[in-house]
Order: structure tokens, then C-alpha cells, then sequence
């Protein structure tokens, strides 16, 4: 067991040199880092014959399956009255169950919002993993991140709901934070080796923070992400705790603190799916399959599934897709100051810029 635990490790660390170009990650972070997910999913096990068993935590799964269930009804009234949704398929098809449990396209047509909605348990610790080589601090809080250019595909609704392990309650006042790559693989707001954003460092698209509800839950309206080079395809998370919103609509910076660092992982027969639709078919960039990224294989845990479930909104895959998870996370941890909190570029009134200070918060933007 050890044994099959260093060679683990070993071939993490062989992989980091083959990892993406800007990622640079300390070994013996890593090595801490992987001792504390093993102790991350003993917990999840016991938080889960405890609190995600009580009468609150089950009001809170039944709330769950109501919104999302309102969510997706109206989101598909709007594609009805859009006039834009595809010919309908046949009634045979529609009630087939999928294979894959995230695929709940099926379940919705029968009509049990339940099956559709209940998703897996509360209450089980994500991991942490990194932010990447391109998070901007400084973004707009707003819903849709959709901007006119460069944002064009197949329309993604998601819904993320962010629960306390310590407690298994809700966690309202939190800003999520937002950002990926658009349809061909190009993220917004860096210029730099490997991402040439059009627009440069001022662009925006794709990225954007909200802040969570009562029931913990940020919604947020996107496109499905395309893939890039060395990567599989992933959409990034990233919490603040306490963090205070400005009358410009943006956090104020170096408050609050960061409560969680992930990333959205899809199941390949979903990314399958979706780039055989325009435009992601026009991207050349080799795809990364989810097995062969070492983030993707971090982001998972016994406990923690890191794929979203999902639901076709109309019948075409390009009408949209409406994505959900629930994200236990650690309320009172602090990654500030971990190797996998990274910020890239800061974007502010005179326009956007790379982070020339060191890659850690505590340095802070250079402005
Ligand atoms: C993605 O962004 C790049 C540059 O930012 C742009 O050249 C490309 O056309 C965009 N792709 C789509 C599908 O909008
Ligand atoms: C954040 O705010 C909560 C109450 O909203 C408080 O309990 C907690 O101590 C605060 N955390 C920090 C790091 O300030
Ligand atoms: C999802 O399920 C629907 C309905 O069963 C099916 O038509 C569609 O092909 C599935 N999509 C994927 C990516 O599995
Ligand atoms: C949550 O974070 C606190 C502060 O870093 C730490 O002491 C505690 O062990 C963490 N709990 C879990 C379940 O990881
Ligand atoms: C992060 O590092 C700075 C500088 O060393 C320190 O002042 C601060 O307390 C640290 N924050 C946390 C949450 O560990
Ligand atoms: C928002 O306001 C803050 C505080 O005045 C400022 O530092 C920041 O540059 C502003 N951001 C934008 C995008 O205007
Ligand atoms: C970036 O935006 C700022 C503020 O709107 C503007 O002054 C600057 O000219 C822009 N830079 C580029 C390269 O477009």
C-alpha cells in the first residue's frame, strides 16, 4: 500500500515537468497536499453518517430539487418561446436512461425531478487543487459572463451549491469566482506565451464572480468550455469568504480570504458531445482526455465525484445545457497563501495587467 503510494507520488512528480508550461508546483507542497486529501476523505466519510443525515440537511436537498427543477422548466420555456429549439425527438427516445449517472436528460423527460436532481450526498470535502496559470483578480460580479465576442457555444447554465463540511449547513455571502476558456481554447484577459487573448489583458469574456444564496448557491450563465492544450476540458472555481463588494461591482482587494480553489470536470462522452457542434469542431488543439490530466485525477477523491451532472435544455445538444454540484468545502480553511493560489493578472479602471509581483496574494497586484 505504501509502496503503491510513493510510485503515486513518484509519477505525480515525473508528470508536474509535463504539466502545463506556467504551472510550477513545490514537490514536497505536493506531497503534503496529497497526505492531506487522503485525510480530506476520512473525514467526508464520518461528516457523512452525521450531520448530512439530519432533518436540515435533508430540507436542504428537498429545496435543492425544486429549484433546480424550477430552473430547468424555465429554461426551457424560454428556448420554446425563443422559437429556436431543435425538432423535437421521438417519445421513444426521450424516456431512454442514460448510461452515466450525469446524464440526466433522460430522468427530466420521464418527469422525476427527484431522480434528476437529488445528485450525490452532502457534505463531502472537495479537493483543493490549483487556480492555474490564469485567474485575473479584479472581475465584475455578474451572472452572465457570456460577453458579445469570443463567446460563442453551446450555452451552459450552472448551478453550484457550496456546503459547510464542518456543519453540513448552506453557505450564503460567498463569492465565486469564475473563469475558463471559450469554445476554441482561449482564455480571456492574458497575453502571454500559450493564451493570446484578442483584446489582450483588458478583455473579460468568460470570467465573472457571484455571490451565494441562503441554500449556499451561486448560479452563473457561460458557455461550455472548450479544451487547450495540455489540459482536459474545465471550467474554474474559486471562493472568497468575507470579501466586500464595491460600488463599481467588483471585490475589494486583498480582504476576505479563499476559501476553496477548484475545478469543474466534464465526462467525456458529455465533451464528446458537445465539440462535435460548431464551433468547438474548429478547434485543432489535441484534445486531453480527463484520464490523462493529472488535475482532473486530483480533483477526485473516494468521496468527491468531479463531474457535474447535467440536462440537455432543449432537444440539440447546442440549446444548452443546465449544469449543477454541490461543493462541500471547509469554511474556516484559508488558502492565501497555498502554492495553488496563483494570480495571474489584475484588471482595474485604467485597464488589465499581467501580475508582475510575485505569483502569491500576499505580494499582492503590483499597482
Ligand atoms: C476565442 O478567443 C480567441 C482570442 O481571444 C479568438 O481568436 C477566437 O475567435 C475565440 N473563439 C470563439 C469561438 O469565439
Ligand atoms: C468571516 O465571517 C464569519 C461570519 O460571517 C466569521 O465567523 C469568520 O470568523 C470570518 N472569518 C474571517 C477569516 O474573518
Ligand atoms: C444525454 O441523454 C440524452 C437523453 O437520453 C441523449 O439523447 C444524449 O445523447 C445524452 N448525451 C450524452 C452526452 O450522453
Ligand atoms: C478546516 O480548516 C481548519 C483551518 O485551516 C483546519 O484546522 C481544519 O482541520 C480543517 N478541517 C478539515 C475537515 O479539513
Ligand atoms: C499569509 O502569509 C502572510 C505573509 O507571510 C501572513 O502575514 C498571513 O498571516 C498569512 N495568511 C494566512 C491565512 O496564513
Ligand atoms: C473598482 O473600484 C476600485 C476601488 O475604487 C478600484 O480600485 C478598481 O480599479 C475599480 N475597478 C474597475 C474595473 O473599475
Ligand atoms: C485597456 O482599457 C483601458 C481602460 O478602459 C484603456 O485606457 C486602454 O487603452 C485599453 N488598452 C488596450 C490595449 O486596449
Amino acid at each position: 500500500m505504501q509502496l503503491i503510494h510513493a510510485l503515486f507520488v513518484a509519477a505525480l512528480l515525473a508528470c508536474l515537468a509535463l504539466a502545463h508550461p506556467g504551472e510550477k508546483h513545490n514537490p514536497a507542497h505536493l506531497k503534503r497536499e496529497i497526505a492531506a486529501q487522503k485525510a480530506w476523505a476520512a473525514h467526508g466519510k464520518r461528516a457523512l453518517n452525521t450531520c448530512a443525515r439530519s432533518e436540515s440537511a435533508r430540507a436542504l436537498q428537498a429545496r435543492s430539487i425544486k429549484r433546480r427543477e424550477l430552473k430547468t422548466r424555465e429554461l426551457r420555456e424560454k428556448l420554446a418561446q425563443s422559437g429556436k429549439s431543435h425538432a423535437r425527438r421521438n417519445a421513444n427516445e426521450l424516456s431512454k436512461w442514460e448510461s452515466t449517472v450525469h446524464n440526466k436528460t433522460g430522468a427530466y423527460s420521464s418527469y422525476d425531478p427527484a431522480a434528476v436532481f437529488n445528485g450525490e450526498p452532502s457534505c463531502i470535502l472537495a479537493p483543493v487543487i490549483t487556480d492555474g496559470p490564469y485567474y485575473i483578480w479584479g472581475e465584475y460580479v455578474r451572472q452572465n459572463v457570456v460577453e458579445e465576442a469570443y463567446s460563442q457555444g453551446v450555452p451552459m447554465h450552472v448551478e453550484i451549491q457550496y456546503i459547510d463540511v464542518n456543519t453540513c449547513e448552506p453557505l450564503p455571502d460567498l463569492f465565486v469566482d469564475i473563469w475558463q476558456a471559450n469554445a476554441t481554447g482561449v482564455y480571456s484577459g492574458i497575453s502571454e506565451q500559450g493564451n493570446y487573448a484578442a483584446d489582450g489583458w483588458n478583455s473579460t469574456y468568460l470570467r465573472g464572480i457571484q455571490p451565494t444564496d441562503k441554500d449556499g448557491v451561486a448560479v452563473f450563465d457561460t458557455i461550455f468550455p472548450g479544451h487547450y492544450s495540455g489540459r482536459a476540458t474545465h471550467t474554474h472555481l474559486l471562493v472568497h469568504s468575507n470579501a466586500t463588494l464595491l460600488p463599481n461591482g467588483t471585490l475589494l482587494v486583498n480582504t476576505g480570504s479563499i476559501t476553496h480553489n477548484g475545478q469543474l470536470f466534464f465526462n467525456e462522452k458529455l465533451r464528446s458531445a458537445v465539440e462535435a457542434a460548431s464551433p468547438y469542431n474548429t478547434n485543432t488543439i489535441e484534445v486531453t482526455s480527463n484520464a490523462e490530466d493529472m488535475w482532473a485525477k486530483q480533483q477526485a477523491s473516494s468521496q468527491y465525484d468531479p463531474f457535474v451532472d447535467y440536462a440537455y435544455i432543449g432537444d440539440d445538444i447546442s440549446d444548452g445545457l443546465f449544469v449543477w454540484k454541490q461543493i462541500g468545502i471547509n469554511s474556516t480553511a484559508d488558502y492565501i497563501n497555498n502554492s495553488y493560489y496563483a494570480i495571474a493578472g489584475y484588471i482595474q479602471e485604467d485597464g488589465g495587467f499581467e501580475n508582475t509581483g510575485a505569483h502569491s496574494f500576499s505580494a499582492g497586484p503590483s499597482k
